[in-house]
């Protein structure tokens, strides 16, 4: 005797008839392209754990921005490296930061054909490499760095940014920065909370890429990966702040987050497929273990199953290529 085929195996039968039925599908617009600048270099400087990846230029991120709106990408999120660090991470303000600068370049690049964000934290421009500014004792400052960030969301808002994206974990830092947003006229600057941000071992390359100084962690102000429920409660705490989209980070060892917070979220959920991600697959791919494209394809697809809405990863213009030329 023989089975007849189940009704899903027929839908697999080919290949127009998978793609007619796919529940979900990526497109250029929901993948946002996180992307650093070093200040003083004079052209693109590879990261080593994070092949294809570059620190840019001036000229190199002006380029990719130009890129990412050919490819219709749905935004860029710049992380900058300044030459000098101090304890308080005083290039953060300075208009003529590395950070304020290149977000100007971009606006002035792409105006709003792209949506331009900021990386509101301070981990890349203190000496001891922690995302806020320390008290007496060595451990951060919340209070202190809140005020901090909210000038710093205010002069990523005056040199042009749609988004301000805190990612520093600390108490209160939504409320503060849309109070300062809109004390300063900026009542359309948009936050995106890193709501439910982990303590995780898979930001290692982005270290490399920010050239971070940190010693020690991060695990008095980021999650504990071995908590689920609170990562609900965090996202409503952002959320009665004023959160206008919400960030799970990292990705793939985190879908059940994802999918727990879709959900529950009135407004947008992104997810960040990290720099420890990209560099798994990359150097997987790398010794012929997987098949590269396939993996990336698959990876971004579950996170999208997962329930994201958008997407950071750095794999966003090879992937929107794909999808314009399959
Ligand atoms: C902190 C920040 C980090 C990342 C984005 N923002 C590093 C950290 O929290 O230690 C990691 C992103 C990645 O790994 O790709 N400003």
């Amino acid at each position: 005797m023989s089975f007849p085929h189940s009704r899903p195996r027929r839908l697999r039968a080919t290949p127009a008839l998978r793609r007619l039925t796919a529940e979900f599908r990526l497109s250029p617009a929901e993948l946002i392209l996180p992307a650093f600048i070093r200040e003083g270099l004079s052209g693109p400087a590879p990261i080593s754990s994070m092949p294809g990846v570059v620190q840019h230029s001036t000229d190199s991120l002006k380029r990719a921005a130009a890129e990412a709106v050919e490819l219709g990408l749905g935004g860029i999120m710049l992380f900058g490296v300044p030459a000098v660090r101090d304890a308080v991470g005083s290039g953060a303000l300075d208009p003529d930061g590395v950070l304020n600068k290149a977000i100007r370049d971009v606006r002035s690049e792409v105006g709003d054909e792209l949506v331009i964000m900021g990386d509101v934290c301070l981990d890349e421009f203190t000496d001891h490499g922690h995302c806020g500014v320390l008290d007496a004792n060595g451990g951060v400052d919340n209070d202190a760095t809140v005020q901090i960030y909210a000038q710093m969301a205010v002069a990523q808002a005056e040199a042009g940014a749609h988004v301000l994206a805190p990612s520093g974990m600390m108490d209160g830092q939504i409320g503060v920065i849309r109070k300062a947003l809109d004390d300063s006229g900026f009542h359309n600057a948009t936050v995106l909370a890193y709501a439910a941000k982990y303590a995780s071992a898979f930001y290692g390359p982005f270290r490399e890429a920010v050239d971070s100084q940190l010693v020690g962690d991060r695990r008095t102000y980021q999650m504990d990966p071995a908590n689920r429920r609170e990562a609900l409660l965090e996202v409503e705490l952002d959320l009665e702040e004023g959160a206008d989209m919400v960030m799970v980070k990292p990705a793939m060892s985190y879908l059940d987050i994802l999918a727990d917070v879709a959900a529950m979220s009135p407004v947008p959920v992104a997810a960040y497929q990290i720099s420890g991600e990209y560099a798994m697959i990359e150097a997987a791919a790398a010794n012929g273990w997987i098949d590269r494209r396939r993996a990336i394809e698959e990876s971004v697809l579950s996170i999208k199953r997962a329930g994201a809405n958008l997407v950071l990863t750095y794999w966003a213009p090879e992937l929107a290529g794909w999808l314009q030329n399959p």
